[in-house]
């Protein structure tokens, strides 16, 4: 039998796989996450606000949309894992033991996000049950639940059951169902937050710094840096689309749901720019960054505000849903490697790669801002690494990966991909030669080989 009608065996329909709509949202609720709601103000405001979002918006749109359709073609068109997918489709061990690499990734990501979606759920619960309408010094209070040890690891805890829960119930009985729930519910609260941030006294200040760009404020860094967010954003380089995709039938389009997951990440991008700038600008915050943005400077902004203590709530809601339809789709990655590799059942490979996650999650959570924030090792804590080492190293590896396979080595990709001639020529130009000389640049600057 030939390699490819070899291949040709494997893309039977799965078992259990999304339904149309199912999905969509579901991809869109993996790439909806902390990365939009923390990440990205964060990096907006130190690189240009407004010109720093438009070249995050092009980069979405010419690397990371071919890339994304690139990843769900090879999933769907290999019926594999995010390792095997790879194999079937080229015959090749090799391109197998590649793709594992993403799985590792994915084992990476999900330890620290565990963390973080853990905090995200503990302050849903602190802000419904008042602790914004008390006057807190929040910087304190935030480092006071870090440093306590306990605290951080029992809400990480929390959040892997859940993740692990939901996976454990199937694609369509478990996450499809948990998305088509919460993504919804994540649209409402965007809304009555966009409606309340647009109606702040700094609104108008705020939406300027946010809308009105600023060359001269842009640097080379700042392009590679919107490179790289647009990545972690839309989930690739991961083998999270790769698995997704081969939970997808044939009469499902990838490019309608690749055009639906970008706009959608780009949409919930811009309004959570529109709910966070003109709040930070009312209540001149505006300085702060990173984990304080969310965690620190916005449960004080919320103090200040009529009903505070529901909006409050509703934010950290929304935060978490977002943390945990993206959580669900990064453990997905190594179960669904472990039931195919060694025969596990759903269950078992849930909670055995749970439990992996919280092995190297518990001394993430001790170390981000806690107890273990000393034991630093060539200048990072452990929870550092773990970041450092995922998106910086492992993902952009994994993203190269990607384009070589679709452009160099799997020739019916643009046929998998459904498109037209001219169409299927510009994509295989990105994949070729665009998108694998930008990943480069990136790896080199983020490795500190390229300095610009
Ligand atoms: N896209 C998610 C976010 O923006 C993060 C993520 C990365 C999810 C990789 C799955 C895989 O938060």
């Amino acid at each position: 039998m030939s390699k490819l009608s070899k291949a040709k065996v494997q893309t039977a329909e799965p078992a259990d796989g999304f339904s149309k709509s199912g999905f969509i949202l579901s991809a869109i609720g993996s790439s909806v996450g902390l990365g939009n709601m923390w990440r990205f103000p964060y990096l907006t405001s130190g690189n240009g606000g407004a010109a720093f979002f438009l070249l995050f918006i092009i980069c979405l749109l010419v690397i990371g949309l071919p890339l994304l359709l690139a990843e769900l073609s090879i999933g769907r068109g290999g019926r594999g894992n995010a390792a095997s997918s790879f194999q079937n489709l080229s015959g090749k061990k090799a391109w197998g033991l590649f793709g594992l690499i993403s799985v590792f990734g994915s084992v990476i990501i999900m330890s620290f996000y565990g963390v973080v979606t853990g905090w995200t759920l503990y302050y849903t619960v602190r802000s419904f049950s008042g602790f914004l309408s008390r006057q807190t010094a929040y910087a304190e209070t935030f480092r006071a639940f870090t440093g306590s040890g306990y605290g951080p690891v029992f809400w990480q805890l929390a959040a892997m059951a859940l993740t692990c829960w939901v996976v454990a119930r199937g694609i369509s009985g478990g996450i499809e169902k948990f998305n088509k729930v919460l993504i919804p519910g994540l649209v409402v609260a965007l809304l009555v937050l966009l409606v309340n941030g647009l109606t702040l006294s700094g609104a108008k200040e705020g939406i300027e710094y946010f809308l009105k760009p600023d060359f001269s404020k842009l640097t080379p860094e700042s392009a590679l840096l919107a490179l790289g967010h647009a990545f972690f954003s839309l989930s690739l380089g991961m083998g999270t689309m790769v698995t997704y995709g081969a939970y997808v039938n044939k009469r499902q389009s990838l490019k309608t749901a690749s055009f639906a997951v970008v706009g959608g990440d780009l949409l919930y991008a811009l309004i959570a720019g529109l709910i966070i700038f003109p709040t930070s600008f009312t209540y001149g915050l505006q300085s702060e960054g990173g984990p304080g943005l969310v965690f620190i400077v916005l449960p004080a902004a919320f103090h200040a505000m009529p009903f505070g203590s529901v909006l409050g709530g509703l934010f950290f809601i929304l935060l978490a849903i977002a943390a945990l339809t993206s959580a669900v789709s990064m453990l997905e990655v190594p179960v669904a490697y472990a039931i195919e590799k060694w025969r596990w059942s759903r269950t078992k490979a849930a909670v055995l790669t749970t439990a992996v996650c919280v092995c190297l999650g518990i001394p993430a959570a001790l170390s981000a801002e806690g107890p273990w924030k000393g034991y630093v090792w060539l200048g990072r804590t452990f929870f550092d690494w773990l970041d450092y080492s995922a998106s910086n190293i492992l993902l952009p590896f994994g993203g190269l990966l990607v384009t070589l396979f679709a452009g160099y080595v799997w020739k019916h990709a643009a046929e998998e991909a459904e498109l037209r001639p001219l169409w299927g020529r510009i994509w295989r130009f990105v994949l070729r030669y665009l998108a694998p000389v930008v990943i480069v640049l990136i790896f080199l600057y983020s490795a500190g080989i390229l300095k610009l």
